[in-house]
């Protein structure tokens, strides 16, 4: 990994990935982004129409269309590549589409040399993120999925929302697969240090049968967007802004993402959504949060459909 100049290789430039170059350069995180795509005129459209912008960005970003050779001196390659959600389809539903691009892309990285970190958001991004694992042999500190990171941003937007705080002063995660098994950490969630079960206590106006419609607008958070606008984009391509500022620049932030679990939470060999400590290093540890009974058992489901899922496939 080279120290002195950091390099991103996006691969993948539909919608997500094209949102993540555009935020990537505008917060100013990296000094050199590399597209690589199948659709060679496109990118090479998105490196030109970004270029144009530098001048408008916080810091210059060298941005141009690449190929897998660019990944050598990559400290992070961020995989955005394969098929999307149609209306009605799952996460799920993508499994075997995807795992089976999936081959062909991590080999590709691998064989040219690749040493850095992988960020993975194609879905269903838990079990994507374990074939990535598995396709390339890196310790599992150095393959993270985007995990839940965006659905606990949208949890803590809408608990903002509700509450009329701040949404950085919220805390509260939801953990698990990043699909229909996920599950709210009610348990710990908190704004500014005082419980939320406290907060509710204290004013009456605020109501349980609410923060269970929060929760539900979350785990189905992507279906209404996609209903609307046929894909998720500009949520999905923040997130990934995030982690990869956490890595570069070496934060030990705590960000829920697709973490390969080695007994934490009761589990095994299974990529999930979880508090972890990421910097530059990749994962550094899990956050293992005590769960309470009801949480636990929807945990411990999440788990097992993921590991049911992906059984056919590894
Ligand atoms: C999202 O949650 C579709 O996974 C994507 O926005």
């Amino acid at each position: 990994m080279r120290d002195r100049v950091n390099r991103v290789v996006l691969i993948g430039t539909g919608a997500v990935g094209s949102s993540y170059a555009f935020a990537l350069l505008n917060q100013g995180v990296t000094e050199e982004l590399v597209l690589v795509d199948l659709n060679k005129e496109k990118s090479e459209g998105d490196a030109m129409d970004l270029n144009h912008g530098i001048t408008f960005a916080p810091s210059p970003t060298k941005i141009w269309f690449g190929n897998y050779s660019d990944c050598k001196d990559a400290d992070i390659v961020v995989i955005c590549a394969g098929a999307n959600q149609k209306p009605g389809e799952t996460r799920l539903d993508l499994v075997e589409k995807n795992i089976n691009i999936f081959k062909g892309i991590v080999n590709e990285i691998v064989s040219n040399g690749f040493q850095g970190i992988f960020l993975v958001a194609t879905n269903p991004v838990d079990i994507l993120t374990h074939a990535v694992w598995k396709f390339s042999g890196f310790p599992k500190e150095r393959v993270i999925g985007s995990g839940t990171s965006l659905d606990t941003a949208r949890f803590r937007f809408l608990l903002g929302e509700y509450f009329d705080i701040d949404t950085r002063n919220v805390h509260a995660y939801i953990i698990g697969e990043h699909g229909d098994t996920e599950l709210p950490v009610w348990s710990h969630a908190d704004i500014a240090g005082k419980k939320i079960s406290d907060w509710m206590n204290a004013e009456g106006n605020f109501k349980q049968d609410d923060l269970d419609a929060i929760f539900l607008n979350v785990r189905d958070a992507a279906y209404h967007i996609i209903e609307r606008k046929g894909a998720t984009y500009y949520g999905i391509a923040m997130a990934l802004v995030r982690l990869t500022k956490a890595i570069l620049q070496n934060e030990n932030s705590v960000l829920t993402v697709s973490a390969y679990l080695n007994g934490e939470y009761g589990h095994k060999d299974v990529y999930i959504g979880v508090p972890a400590v990421v910097n530059r290093k990749g994962i550094r540890q899990i956050v293992e949060l005590d769960l309470d009974e009801d949480e636990q058992q929807k945990f411990n489901h999440s788990v097992e459909v993921l590991k049911n899922t992906m059984a056919p496939f590894f």
